[in-house]
């Protein structure tokens, strides 16, 4: 186990899941799970001592105040109290819940997570961002408030699909593109599978880009809306096309990087083909042709990085180098 410097989360990189109560240091019974249902069939043996599971399913319909309801009832049923501790195991959508949850039930909760794919070990987990879904919106209703620890067992990775591992890495190329062009060859170097010995390191420097942006800018006034690169079409798409975060991220990647381009802050016209090449090696899609930028208005609109006509909207300059520009919606949607 390597212990990844962060100020407000400890992360426990590469540790096992039976170290998590001795990270908490509380009774059993005073611990409450928030499983995946796909972890929790996988790993039944894994939560034979805990007293207190609750298993969600993972999908965006759990993302929602509807879900929270039952999620809060259960907690109240089993005897949830302002000195339980709160555990997400999972990916996005249960950090995304459990985050959340802990932080307005009983005025907040402590909470950590166990990140259980590729995406949420590199992104979701990290930073205190948490929330859910509203009328179709993506994450419009939540709270900024980061977990005590991440535990990453890797043991977990195991099981997940080649489709949840691409998903993973459209957040690594994010980080390289705002951040790190050594990451960046990095990833175009390293071959797709987890097992490999590179893999590792890749996740640390991506952990480690995320974790300085934020360090820079807690409550997201500056810097922090770098990571937004790819988001704003991103989250549109993914409203709209129901497809998965990962994917939808590819695509606002591509869209972002044509605009970057466009309005002259990317000059390099290599970076645009490299971009593509490596998003497609880890199966991500880069075909922006059908998704029509017109019908994602309202979702860009609603985004909370919206202000009336403006966005706040992510440009590289070039990889490794971004930075956030305010830019008129309707010029973005005549580009
Ligand atoms: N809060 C943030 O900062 C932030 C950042 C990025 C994404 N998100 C959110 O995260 C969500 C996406 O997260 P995700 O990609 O982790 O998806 P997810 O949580 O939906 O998990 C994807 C699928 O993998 C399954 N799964 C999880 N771990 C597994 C494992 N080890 N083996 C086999 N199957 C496994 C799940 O059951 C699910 O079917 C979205 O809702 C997105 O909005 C939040």
């Amino acid at each position: 186990m390597e212990k990844i410097p962060y100020t407000n989360t400890s992360i426990y990189f590469d540790d096992s899941f039976s170290s998590l109560v001795k990270y908490i240091d509380l009774d059993f019974s005073n611990i409450f799970l928030i499983v995946d249902s796909i972890i929790y069939d996988l790993n039944p043996k894994k939560f034979y001592e805990y007293k207190n599971i609750l298993v969600v399913e993972s999908v965006e319909d759990s993302k929602s105040l509807t879900y929270l309801d039952t999620l809060i009832d259960k907690l109240l049923l089993l005897g949830c109290n302002r000195s339980s501790f709160i555990v997400g195991v999972g990916g996005g959508v249960i950090s995304d819940i459990t985050g959340f949850v802990a932080s307005i039930y009983m005025r907040g909760v402590r909470f950590g997570f166990v990140p259980t794919t590729l995406l949420s070990i590199t992104d979701a987990s990290i930073g205190g961002k948490n929330g859910v879904n509203f009328k179709g919106i993506k994450n419009i209703i939540g709270t900024i408030n980061e977990p005590e620890f991440l535990l990453i067992d890797f043991s977990f990775l195991k099981t997940l699909s080649d489709f949840e591992l691409s998903n993973g890495y459209s957040e690594i190329i994010k980080h390289a593109c705002i951040s790190s062009n050594k990451l960046f060859s990095m990833l175009e170097k390293a071959e797709i599978a987890y097992k490999k010995n590179s893999f590792k390191e890749i996740l640390k420097d991506s952990i480690k880009i995320k974790i300085s942006v934020i360090n820079n800018d807690l409550n997201e006034k500056n810097s922090r809306k770098l990571l937004n690169f790819g988001h704003t079409f991103g989250h549109a798409i993914e409203a709209k096309y129901k497809i998965s975060h990962g994917e939808a991220i590819s695509l606002g990647i591509i869209l972002a990087t044509n605009i970057s381009i466009k309005f002259g802050y990317l000059n390099d016209n290599s970076a645009i083909t490299r971009i593509i090449n490596l998003l497609n090696k880890f199966n991500l899609p880069t075909d922006i042709k059908c998704y029509d930028k017109e019908s994602l208005l309202y979702y860009i609109t609603k985004d909370k990085k919206s202000k009336g006509k403006y966005i706040d909207f992510v440009v590289l300059n070039n990889i490794g180098d971004a930075e956030v520009k305010s830019i008129l919606i309707d010029k973005i949607l005549d580009e």
